[in-house]
């Protein structure tokens, strides 16, 4: 595995390349699991090359988020990737990604300012900072495909849009959701609950499954009573704030104005000081 750590570095890697070969990209913030391997296996499968960017990207991060607490055993992770057979590693540091005041963003309208991206949420600058960092990164890797799980639904949809909008001509592939053999969706952020929490964490997904159940029962409810449900499953776990749950068109991300499939059925918690987050698709 090759290790670089600068955009030049990668870039003057990439015009070196031969033209015929496809390349699959993996973009990571590291404390990678068995998402992060599913998607990069994957990759690896489908592709001559595999690259694995890791880069803790602080723009994504609002001021009162937790960037300083964000999970980083690089060590760990540089040896995960070794073992996977990943052909080049790109990890640069903030000075290399940004080396100078951010002046240009990438703003994809409409789907970033709902579910995780509404204000009561982590807002819309959550979101410009993903596509911005993504943009910088597939211009320097210059991808044939790039790789994203669904569990962040809303960040894959955005990125498919800035991909399409922007003429980027990436195909971006869309990875089912690795969990726990309880339920919980795999997430770096995982590492961060404590015991207790973590025992009660798969709720989460549980009253996700139940909102599939009650979509596709012949009773009919007002939407008002589908998320009370839903939210009667939250509550049962101790000590969680509910950020949000919502259920929408799963292109748009417009709120759904009855329960009805096929839709996205998204919620949002905080256990303690940790956030998590989930989703499922529900079809017909
Ligand atoms: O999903 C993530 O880990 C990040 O949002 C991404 C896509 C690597 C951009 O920083």
């Amino acid at each position: 595995m090759i290790t670089l750590t600068t955009p030049h570095q990668i870039q003057s890697w990439r015009k070196r390349l031969p033209a015929r070969g496809s390349i699959g990209f993996v973009p990571t913030m590291g404390a990678l699991h068995d998402g992060h391997l599913s998607l990069i296996k994957r990759a690896k499968k489908e592709n001559a090359l595999t690259v694995v960017s890791l880069f803790v990207n602080p723009i994504q991060f609002g001021p009162k988020e937790d960037f300083a607490r964000y999970p980083r055993p690089r060590r760990k992770d540089t040896a995960l990737l070794k073992k996977t057979g990943v052909d080049v590693l790109f990890a640069p540091n903030t000075k290399a990604m940004y080396p100078n005041d951010v002046l240009t963003s990438v703003i994809v309208k409409d789907l970033t300012d709902t579910l995780c991206g509404a204000p009561s949420s982590r807002g819309p600058a959550h979101f410009s900072g993903v596509a911005t960092v993504v943009a910088k990164l597939f211009n320097l890797v210059r991808p044939t495909q790039a790789y994203f799980g669904l569990k962040d639904y809303q960040q894959v949809r955005i990125i498919e849009q800035m991909n399409e909008d922007l003429n980027m001509g990436i195909t971006i592939i869309r990875c089912p959701t690795v969990r726990d053999s309880d339920g919980l969706a795999r997430s770096s952020r995982n590492t961060l609950l404590s015991p207790q929490e973590r025992k009660v964490a798969p709720l989460l997904y549980a009253a996700l499954q139940r909102g599939r159940k009650l979509l596709r029962s012949p009773r009919k409810m007002s939407l008002r009573e589908f998320r009370h449900q839903i939210k009667s499953t939250l509550l049962t776990i101790p000590n969680v704030k509910i950020d949000y749950i919502e259920l929408v068109d799963p292109k748009t991300l417009h709120k759904c104005e009855s329960p009805r499939a096929p839709a996205l059925l998204a919620a949002a918690i905080r256990l303690g000081t940790t956030r998590l987050i989930d989703n499922i698709l529900v079809t017909r």
